[in-house]
């Protein structure tokens, strides 16, 4: 029986039912630890582990902003950690698996094996239109979960550690003309982000979920600063009241929250 870490960050919660599924299928044969990523994490702990999981989102073609900086917070580890690294997206990574693979290699974390898990495509909140196809998981879900936690145990075995880096896509770079304006359409949202003052009922939710500590405390109602906000869309969907919004197109959209994500956990 081996110690697994299991570190994830996510915005609605695809990743986090990611690493819930992959839990429940590594618990039978070793102890487990899931922790969302924080910026408080004692970095000094993590080879303390025998193997490593580590989840993001894909947000603009790249890892999410805060994995990116919690990777370059961490120091250099003496020795090599082995790592199973993989990430969610709604329709494709671009080069996000493989920037933050060559990141955690400079760190001295090794990604022996890695996955993409194309899952809701938590922006679809964004778009005028949708289809059903943002709202599911890919098909066979469950069998590359189950292939993932049999690659895991095959290298937690292993003594070899091999270093496998996501192949390098081509047609990423032409992403980047679009990248600008997609990102700059985004960010013309969250600089409208707010909450219904009506509909909060100030439990403060927002504020304990928020990892780039967006939203403050008040009196009547949070308050929200858009300067390090990563546009994640974790406070738009997980408010209870559906009280955050950047437009008024989406006040009653479904949300991406708990309820929604665990009927893949029943699946
Ligand atoms: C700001 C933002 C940008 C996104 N960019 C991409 C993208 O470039 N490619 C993609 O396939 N999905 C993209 N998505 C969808 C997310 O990658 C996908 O829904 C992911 O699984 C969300 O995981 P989370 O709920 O753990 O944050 C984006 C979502 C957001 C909020
Ligand atoms: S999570 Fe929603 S209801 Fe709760 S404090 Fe934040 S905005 Fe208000
Ligand atoms: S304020 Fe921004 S970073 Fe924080 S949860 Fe909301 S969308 Fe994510």
């Amino acid at each position: 029986m081996s110690n697994i870490l299991s570190l994830f960050h996510t915005g609605s919660g695809s990743t986090k039912t990611v690493a819930t599924l992959l839990e429940t299928k590594l618990k039978e044969f070793h102890n487990i630890e899931m922790q969302r990523v924080h910026q408080d994490f004692d970095y000094k702990k993590l080879p303390d582990y025998d193997f490593i999981l580590i989840g993001f989102p894909t947000y603009f073609w790249t890892p999410s902003k805060f994995i990116t900086e919690f990777v370059e917070k961490m120091p250099v580890y003496e020795h090599p950690v082995k790592a199973f690294v993989y990430t969610t997206c709604g329709i494709y990574n671009g080069n996000s698996l493989r920037i933050l693979v060559k990141k955690l290699f400079n760190k001295n974390i090794i990604a022996v094996a890695h996955e993409t898990i194309k899952g809701p495509a938590s922006d679809y909140i964004l778009f005028p239109v949708s289809a059903s196809l943002m709202f599911e998981y890919e098909n066979g879900l469950s069998e590359k979960i189950d292939r993932s936690a049999r690659k895991i145990n095959e290298q937690i075995s292993n003594d070899k550690i091999s270093y496998n880096v996501p192949a390098f896509k081509l047609y990423v770079p032409l992403n980047n003309l679009l990248k600008w304006p997609g990102k700059k359409w985004f960010y013309y949202y969250r600089d409208r982000l707010h909450n219904l003052e009506d509909r909060c009922t100030n439990c403060n939710l927002c504020v304990n979920n928020c990892r780039n500590n967006c939203w403050s405390e008040g009196e009547n109602h949070p308050y929200y600063k858009s300067e390090n906000c990563e546009f994640c869309l974790g406070c738009v969907h997980n408010c209870p009241e559906k009280a955050v919004i950047f437009s008024e197109g989406m006040t009653n959209k479904t949300r991406f929250n708990k309820k929604f994500y665990s009927k893949f956990l029943k699946k």
